[in-house]
């Protein structure tokens, strides 16, 4: 399966300064939009025992999930080894090692039968897969009958002054801070492109539709600069 160009390689470029940028880009918000996801999500699921997290990076959704619901066992897979090491070093400083198991895998061709879990999610992942249709309908293969679906994204805000707020700090600051901070010359202009370049609201119902999902829905988070996506398969 073709992955998009050398995106593993990306995130092990800047996979040591990854969490320090991300709350540092976000000023800390992003810990907001994973805590409201995973709430709104535990409210829609039913009994959650077995949870794939995909694209886990360095675990911050899945922490959060074992924050608000301890008990569940969450498998996480990823195509970067570097997120995957800082992954794994964050959960054993969590005492979470044991209930997260890291497997190098891509998103597009998941090494799972059908059915296998109750919830699928992905933060900030699919708007890097090559194939979106691919990843949604493996997702969609995973998940049991009756389980949900959580994605997390960036999204594109529809107030205009936020916008180009928006548009001036993702297109020039972060590209500049993110260069001087992670040393790596393309990988923070890679993420504008990537989140201006990607399907946010309503355009992504048909793609979930396709995939085989039902009740879908979606939340703006903080002007609509972030986004979560719930479904289920029924
Ligand atoms: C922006 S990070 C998000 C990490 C984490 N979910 C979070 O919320 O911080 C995107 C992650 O997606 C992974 N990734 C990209 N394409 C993938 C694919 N096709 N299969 C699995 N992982 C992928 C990258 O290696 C990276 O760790």
């Amino acid at each position: 399966m073709q992955e998009k160009k050398n995106i593993g390689k990306l995130f092990d470029r800047i996979a040591s300064r990854y969490d320090f940028l991300n709350h540092l880009f976000s000023l800390n918000i992003d810990r907001y939009w994973r805590r409201e996801a995973i709430r709104e999500m535990l409210r829609s699921a039913g009994k959650v025992s077995e949870v794939l997290d995909v694209a886990i990076g360095t675990a911050d959704l899945s922490i959060e999930l074992l924050r608000q619901s301890p008990a569940v066992h969450i498998t996480g897979i990823d195509l970067s080894d570097e997120m995957i090491r800082r992954g794994k070093q964050k959960a054993e400083i969590h005492r979470l090692a044991d209930k997260i198991d890291f497997v190098k895998a891509s998103a597009l061709e998941m090494p799972y039968a059908d059915n296998s879990f109750d919830v699928v999610m992905c933060a900030y992942g699919v708007r890097n897969f090559s194939d979106l249709e691919r990843g949604l309908s493996e997702m969609q293969r995973v998940l049991k009958s009756g389980g949900q679906l959580l994605i997390l994204e960036f999204s594109y805000p529809e107030n205009k002054l936020v916008a180009w707020a928006y548009d001036l700090y993702f297109s020039h600051v972060m590209p500049f801070v993110g260069r001087l901070v992670s040393r790596d010359k393309t990988a923070y202009s890679y993420f504008y492109q990537s989140v201006k370049n990607f399907v946010w609201g309503e355009q992504m119902t048909p793609y979930l539709k396709k995939a085989g999902f039902n009740h879908i829905s979606f939340t703006t988070l903080t002007f609509g600069i972030s986004i979560a996506y719930f479904a289920r398969k029924d």
